[in-house]
């Protein structure tokens, strides 16, 4: 037992500052695989030379849960050790290449963790990233380690007709026994994390494309049998992210045979896998009958998302997994513009720009300021796979944004083709690419301020930025001052002022825009500016102001920062009814919101006798909610009151009962207030023709459930039935899944009674359809909580026969549902929800410590929490810390948010 330990190795701290070159290069792999579920056997054989540039050492090839049968050397025996999880050789030629051979087998059946290979549904699947290919064979397991590859699949042909590696198919024929084998080998190099098979019953919908170079490629996408019907948006997506890449920044695509495959038990949303991206089904699958408009968009921009990683990522990959933003960060950046590039109308440019920064300010900013705070380049980690996160990705999007806001358009493309001319086929960092766009466009303010600039990457926590403006009548002018600062986050007491660039605009009292002067000698710069700050405390004066202007601060979110100003209430009223600024339009209607979801919050101590949503607030969401020009996807933004997990962020101790009740209050006012509205509002919007997809329908069906959540809410209180029995016709009838789900959500959320009998005619027509029923578990573990049913019905859900731990869509449907995303329900005062984390977290980390230590983060922000919440919360936590043999992912996250 306690050799067991030492070998599964215990947890080091990597640090970014002890990176070394790797001592060998591996120039070739040949990998040959005898597919069995049980015990799948692999020959690795590799061409190696020593590195030259780095002091003569032993080989240390990396391995997890492996069984090692042989080791060879230029074809003889050889003597190895193993230390720890490392196969270490000494005594190898000092000079030239040398060949090494390792024959280890695996348990594919048995890897439930889903790194490395594994089953599911009967079919092979890997994923190697971070860290998984050393658990398929011994290797150097660094992405700064590229080599070329050739795969041979052997495997039964009956159970695994089709078999597929990265690259091109060279070679493929029957062996004996019913067994068959294909040859695949990749062009390119590339990191072993980007390795890749997929074995078994599979279809695929194909397509042939030529590009612009007149080159033909075949993309396909390849599903399990049933699942035909449901590939058509993601093939249609992945031809836009090829003409979409090719078009914005020049980069075709370099492999003649592009494949997607989707599974049902993945880790995460997708991998990038150099010609093979193996995705969860969740990204792939929709039909108008089975998935959503958010899973629809969902689908366009993950599809995306790993395409675009052919380039960022792939061609040009990290130095080391502390330059994971590098291609992260970057690539969420281009999968957002290419989402954005798509709308066919500019508000919906704005729509997705809203979407996103509601994503950031909701998840990544309570991450950098809570214990798992960390730069964009982080500087340790114990286990990386717990760095797959918001910061890295989505605020790592936001730095190269403001790069290329820095920049400029053109700029930015231009420093994208630098960085390909410099870099293309090597393992690089983060600073390497920011200086490929400073290069580019040395005249810019990022050449002039980048190393200021960098600190982006170094410095953890979200910078605050406070503004105060001043008129002077007399003279005219309009003085904005600014200060910034950055709190403390875990191993940074003290930061450095960022580069904060911030697009602005002054707003008259009528709602026109301001001309602004920076100076009275020249002319006006238009009626947007972008001041870009670097100091601590700076203004900027404005001229020829002719009236106390509302400024219009941080348009189009350009600086992931919170932005403190002491709007009056008239301010924001003028700010959501003019601003020519979409982004800071629907900006100004959550900060009244939040305002009063405060005021209510401090307020009412015992309860809620809050004073609620103000008549003017009310006022401006019913001149919002029937503008006769702004679009439906826009009002729906407008309409949504902020999430309780962000008003929970503005306080420094949350009471989460006390946020639910006072933001239940708010909705059910609204409900009450513009009844006569959300029924205009649903009766004009409902009705779509035929179904399609596209950012202009969505818009309405989103405005039209949102309409009948507040109108079944209304009903609640009035007891009214016409709306939930029309609710309940809609769920009936719709004739797709949107309005299909956006009704059943308005009946289960208010609690109606008819929410059970939708509920099980839902679950009854979507028996066979696994996405279907995540959604219909998600729905119930998400509930309102009216009484603490919510946790027993989880508890119940559990022990459904379609619920499934294993399964990680499944879990997430469930146990996330419930712990993340329901506060309302989950924190309850008497500590049974804390309770139910820590039993799930414990289970879990047997199966899948990936997925354990997600869940883990549920309790990020205890210390915020007010009592009882606090102290149970504190307990739950060390229950679990209190485990011995806890893994290294779940351990980390458990130790950070104790510490
Ligand atoms: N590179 C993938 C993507 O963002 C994510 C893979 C994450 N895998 C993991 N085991 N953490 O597209
Ligand atoms: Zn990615």
């Amino acid at each position: 037992m306690l050799q067991l330990l030492e070998a599964s190795g215990a947890a080091t701290t990597v640090r970014r500052a002890d990176y070394s070159a790797p001592a060998f290069w591996i120039d070739t792999v040949a990998l040959t695989f005898d597919l069995d579920p049980a015990k799948t056997r692999v020959l690795n054989k590799m061409t190696l030379r020593r590195n030259p540039e780095v002091p003569a050492q032993a080989l240390r090839l990396d391995g997890d849960e492996l069984n090692l049968a042989r080791v060879l050397i230029n074809g003889a025996g050889c003597s190895f050790k193993m230390d720890g999880n490392q196969l270490v050789l000494e005594n190898l030629p000092q000079e030239g290449a040398f060949e090494l051979e390792i024959f280890t087998t695996c348990a594919p059946i048995k890897n439930t963790k889903l790194m490395g290979l594994y089953v599911s549904n009967d079919s092979f699947f890997t994923q190697c990233e971070a860290e998984g290919f050393r658990r398929i064979t011994y290797f150097m397991d660094r992405p700064d380690v590229m080599a070329s590859y050739s795969v041979t699949l052997r495997a039964d042909k009956a159970k695994y007709p089709v078999l597929l590696s990265n690259g091109n198919l060279v070679e493929q024929g029957d062996l004996e026994d019913g067994r068959h084998f294909a040859r695949w080998v990749d062009p390119h190099k590339k990191p072993c994390y980007l390795f890749a098979l997929v074995a078994g019953k599979l279809v695929a919908r194909e397509q042939r494309i030529v590009a612009r170079n007149g080159k033909e490629h075949l993309l396909q996408v390849y599903v399990r049998p049933g699942d035909m019907d449901k590939t058509e948006h993601a093939m249609q997506s992945l031809i836009n992210s090829v003409i979409w890449d090719e078009a914005r920044f020049g980069l075709p695509l370099d492999l003649e045979r592009f494949m997607i495959v989707a599974t049902s038990d993945f880790n995460m949303g997708a991998m990038e896998n150099k010609g093979l991206n193996i995705f969860n089904t969740k990204y792939v699958l929709a039909n108008q009958a089975t998935a959503t408009d958010v899973d629809f968009a969902n689908i366009e921009s993950v599809v995306g998302h790993e395409y675009f990683h052919n380039w960022t990522g792939n061609r040009i990959t990290c130095r080391d997994w502390f330059q994971l933003s590098l291609k992260e960060g970057l690539t969420v950046f281009r999968d957002q513009e290419f989402s954005m590039d798509l709308c066919a109308e500019p508000s919906a440019r704005a729509v997705k720009r809203i979407e996103d920064v509601r994503v950031l300010r909701t998840a990544q900013f309570p991450e950098d300021a809570g214990p798992m705070a960390h730069p964009v380049r982080p500087d340790s980690y114990i286990e990386i796979n717990n760095f797959y996160t918001v910061t890295i990705y989505e605020k790592g999007a936001e730095v190269v944004r403001m790069m290329q806001t820095l920049v400029g358009r053109s700029g930015f493309a231009k420093g994208m083709a630098l960085y390909f001319e410099r870099f293309d086929g090597q393992a690089v960092t983060c600073d390497d690419f920011a200086q490929a766009v400073a290069d580019a466009n040395p005249d810019s303010a990022l050449a002039k301020l980048l190393p200021q600039f960098k600190r982006w990457y170094s410095q953890a926590g979200t910078p605050r930025l406070q503004a105060r403006g001043d008129y002077n009548a007399a003279e005219r002018t309009y003085t904005l001052s600014f200060s910034q600062s950055c709190p403390a986050t875990p191993g940074q007491d003290n930061k450095e002022p960022f580069v904060i660039p911030v697009q602005l605009g002054l707003v008259g009292a009528s709602g026109a825009a301001l001309p602004l002067h920076i100076q009275s000698d020249l002319a006006s710069v238009g009626d947007s500016h972008l001041l870009v700050l670097t100091q601590a405390s700076e203004s900027i004066t404005f001229e020829n102001v002719n009236e106390e202007p509302v400024p219009s601060i941080l348009r189009g979110f350009s600086a992931p920062v919170i932005l403190d100003f002491d709007y009056t209430d008239a301010q924001l009223l003028t700010l959501l009814a003019h601003d020519h600024d979409p982004f800071n339009r629907w900006e100004a209607g959550q900060r009244l919101a939040l305002r009063s979801a405060i005021q209510s919050i401090v307020d009412s101590p015992d309860g809620i006798r809050a004073k609620g949503l103000n008549h003017a607030y009310v006022e401006a969401m019913r001149a919002v909610l029937r503008h006769p020009t702004l679009d439906a996807a826009f009002k729906e933004l407008v309409l949504t009151l902020p999430s309780e997990t962000y008003i929970a962020e503005q306080l420094d101790v949350v009471d989460p009962q006390r946020v639910h009740a006072v933001r239940e209050a708010m909705r059910e006012q609204l409900a009450r207030e513009l009844l006569a509205d959300w029924e205009w509002a649903f009766e004009t919007h409902k009705a779509n023709g035929s179904y399609r997809p596209d950012t202009l329908s969505s818009g309405r069906r989103a405005l039209a459930g949102l309409a009948l959540n507040y109108l079944c809410l209304a009903a609640r209180s009035s007891e009214d039935t016409v709306w939930p029995g029309k609710a309940y016709q809609r769920f009936k009838d719709a004739d797709n899944m949107t309005d299909r789900l956006n009704a059943l959500s308005a009946l289960v959320h208010s609690g109606h009674e008819l929410a059970k009998p939708a509920l099980a005619r839902f679950h009854s027509l979507f028996k066979g359809e696994e996405l279907v029923l995540d959604k219909w578990f998600a729905l119930q573990a998400g509930c309102c909580d009216r009484g603490g049913q919510v946790l027993p019905a989880v508890r119940a859900l559990m022990k459904h026969a379609d619920f499934n731990l294993k399964n990680p869509n499944r879990a997430r449907s469930v146990i996330f549902s419930y712990c993340s995303a329901n506060p309302g329900a989950f924190h309850r005062g008497d500590a049974a929800g804390y309770v139910f984390w820590s039993e799930q977290v414990l289970e879990l980390d047997t199966i899948n410590p990936q997925v354990a230590a997600r869940l883990a983060r549920a309790l990020d922000r205890w210390k915020k929490l007010a009592e009882p919440f606090k102290t149970a919360a504190h307990e739950a936590l060390k229950r679990v810390a209190a485990k011995a043999d806890l893994s290294n992912d779940v351990r980390e996250v458990i130790s950070r948010a104790l510490a």
